[in-house]
């Protein structure tokens, strides 16, 4: 029998397993509105470029079929239909009011010819086996209640040889870097939050959101452990943000 007073983390509180998609889901309902700019404003538009990276290192193949979990408001999606029309794209989240914005945006901006929409729970994928060439999730990961359901279902949904590229905040290499990221963040981006969603508290959560993910290693740890292969990480800024590409056994 499933164990429902299982505890886990929402940020630093700890909460019953059952009731994290819930935060989450409030969390992204209250920003999607102003999600885009506020990405902007916190990270100095150095988001776009980490975007750009992560496609990059994604090699992918004009007639890939590709599954974008957490897509959002789709900035990844988006960069890789206009490299790669021939690409079929998922573009796919939890919450209705991202995705919907995600949809609205692909329309608006001409790059949902090649795009379709799907609200799912990336833990667990109504796919069959097999059925991708390439999973993307981009700052999805750390908001799963469950990350290794999550990656066991992206490892069953991905072709055999099929790449894992994550991109998430991870932990920063530098010390005296790390200090000053913490006052950045616990100081400066409720502020932000405030300012530009009304929400202090989201980007309070986002903050300590970050320091309970898993660090580089620790997550690199982990796709092993669910049966990737080949996985390798590569920091961004000095590890602020980091790159996981794995492969499909
Ligand atoms: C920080 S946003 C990232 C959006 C986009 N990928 C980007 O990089 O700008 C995180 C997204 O993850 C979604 N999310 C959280 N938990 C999820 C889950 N279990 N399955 C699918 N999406 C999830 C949220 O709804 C939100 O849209």
């Amino acid at each position: 029998m499933k164990d429902t007073n299982k505890k886990t983390h929402f940020g630093y509180r700890e909460v019953n397993e059952a009731e994290k998609s819930k935060f989450v889901g409030d969390v992204f309902t209250s920003v999607s509105k102003s999600y885009d700019i506020m990405n902007d404003a916190m990270s100095f538009g150095m988001h776009r470029l980490w975007k750009k990276i992560m496609v990059e290192l994604a090699s992918i193949d004009d007639k890939d079929i590709i599954l974008d979990i957490a897509s959002g408001t789709g900035d990844i999606s988006k960069i890789i239909s206009r490299e790669y029309p021939n690409t079929t794209i998922f573009m796919s989240d939890i919450n209705f009011d991202m995705l919907s914005e995600g949809r609205n945006r692909a329309i608006n901006e001409s790059f949902d010819s090649n795009c379709s929409f799907c609200q799912l729970n990336g833990e667990n994928l109504p796919f069959k086996d097999n059925s991708f060439d390439l999973i993307t999730v981009g700052f999805g990961l750390r908001n799963f209640t469950d990350k290794e359901k999550g990656l066991s279902e992206m490892k069953r949904c991905l072709s055999e040889n099929g790449k894992l590229l994550i991109l998430e905040f991870s932990k920063p290499i530098n010390p005296l870097f790390s200090k000053v990221y913490d006052w950045y963040s616990f100081n400066v981006l409720p502020k932000l939050g405030s300012i530009f969603a009304n929400d202090s508290e989201s980007y309070q959560y986002l903050a300590e959101s970050i320091r309970m993910h898993p660090d580089q290693v620790s997550l690199k740890n982990i796709v092993l452990k669910t049966g990737f292969k080949d996985c390798k990480f590569y920091n961004l800024l000095n590890g602020i943000v980091a790159i996981h590409v794995a492969r499909n056994d």
